[in-house]
């Protein structure tokens, strides 16, 4: 029975795919008590959420499922210091961006507000409402907290995107890792070296950290069907993380307009960039992503290129400018065909029976 590994047992769930975690607005409370009570582990991004976000949508979820479910939240969530830039800084972002609110129509914002960090704060609402599984990227679990989240019976899960990152968190005690494949949508996790220089494919990824870690690995990149699912378990994985996939489905947070784009012939080409975030993720190229290319010391630093881009991407999407606009997704988009999640869920499990045996 390909579907009882160890992630199965470890999380209590019927089968092993994990619907993956979206930040940014982009996750539901409709996919994750869709996947999880379809037999997966449904995930919610919640890196953006203030503390009583959390909890409310925490209870949301526990209304729609009673069945184990992932939260996600983002160990680093900036790159600025002191949470804000100089004044040249803002100045080189604002000329390099300057065209493209002049063809959107707006003006060009001010330079952004200050951020400030908010993972002590969520973390501390992850230990109050203790969800089964608590998934996070971008670095390692001090041990306090680590030790804290297993002593509340919460299982962890971390990102990593090279043998070392993976190393690294089998030796902190976390209790499964993603191996998170350069095919993926959204962003690269990397935490231990730039994220242009960690870029390895989820099957040479899944292979080397299941050689030398100890817990279970998830395979997450460019996995949509069962012939993906039936090669990374052949491959070693211990279960599936399927992001783009869910991102297209009609459950998901994703924009009506982002979800056509996915099932569009724009899908077929995809880029990684740090122009929306000021970190590396990918999405599907647009002519704006093309042109900036190479002109990443321009960006503003994670998250505050997200604020300075904001009001770009909003009025591109009034306008239906969709070249000036990044879309998240992964490289495998050109061949998703589903658009109900619960749809999705049922044909990865049968079209892994059909290559696996049930
Ligand atoms: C739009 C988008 C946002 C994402 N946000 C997060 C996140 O906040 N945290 C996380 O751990 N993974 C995040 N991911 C990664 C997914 O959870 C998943 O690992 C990845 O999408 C799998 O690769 P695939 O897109 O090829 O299926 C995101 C992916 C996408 C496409």
């Amino acid at each position: 029975m390909w579907y009882k590994t160890k992630v199965t047992d470890m999380l209590g769930i019927d089968y092993p795919v994990l619907q993956g975690p979206f930040g940014g607005g982009l996750s539901s409370v409709e996919l994750v008590s869709t996947v999880s009570n379809a037999g997966g582990l449904g995930g919610y991004g919640a890196y953006t959420l203030s503390p009583q976000e959390i909890v409310d949508i925490d209870a949301k979820i526990r209304a729609a499922t009673d069945k184990p479910y992932n939260l996600n939240l983002w160990v680093s969530d900036h790159d600025t210091h002191n949470g804000t830039v100089t004044d040249e800084a803002y100045e080189q972002t604002a000329k390099l961006f300057k065209p493209y609110f002049d063809e959107a129509g707006i003006p060009l914002p001010g330079k952004p507000a200050s951020f400030k960090s908010r993972f002590e704060d969520q973390l501390q609402v992850v230990f109050d409402i203790r969800p089964r599984v608590f998934s996070f990227m971008f670095g390692v679990l001090p041990p306090d907290v680590l030790e804290k989240l297993k002593g509340l019976g919460i299982k962890t899960v971390g990102a990593a995107t090279t043998l070392d990152e993976a190393i690294a968190l089998d030796n902190s005690g976390v209790d499964m890792i993603i191996a998170s494949g350069f095919e993926a949508g959204g962003h690269r996790p990397s935490f231990l070296a730039p994220a242009e220089q960690s870029l390895t494919g989820t099957f040479v990824l899944l292979q080397l950290i299941k050689e030398k870690v100890k817990v279970p690995v998830v395979a997450a990149g460019g996995i949509a069907n069962g012939r993906g699912i039936a090669g990374a378990l052949t491959l070693g994985a211990d279960a599936v993380q399927v992001g783009t996939a869910f991102l297209a489905t009609d459950e998901s947070g994703a924009l009506p307009v982002h979800r056509e784009m996915l099932f569009s012939d724009a899908a077929k080409y995809t880029s990684l960039t740090r122009a929306y975030t000021g970190r590396l993720g990918r999405g599907l190229t647009s002519r704006v992503m093309k042109e900036l290319l190479g002109k990443e010391k321009q960006f503003l630093p994670f998250p505050l290129q997200t604020s300075f881009i904001s009001s770009l991407r909003k009025a591109a999407i009034d306008k239906q400018k969709w070249d000036l606009i990044l879309f998240w997704g992964g490289q495998i988009s050109p061949i998703l065909k589903h658009k109900k999640a619960a749809v999705l869920m049922q044909s990865l499990i049968e079209e892994t029976n059909l290559i696996m045996g049930s």
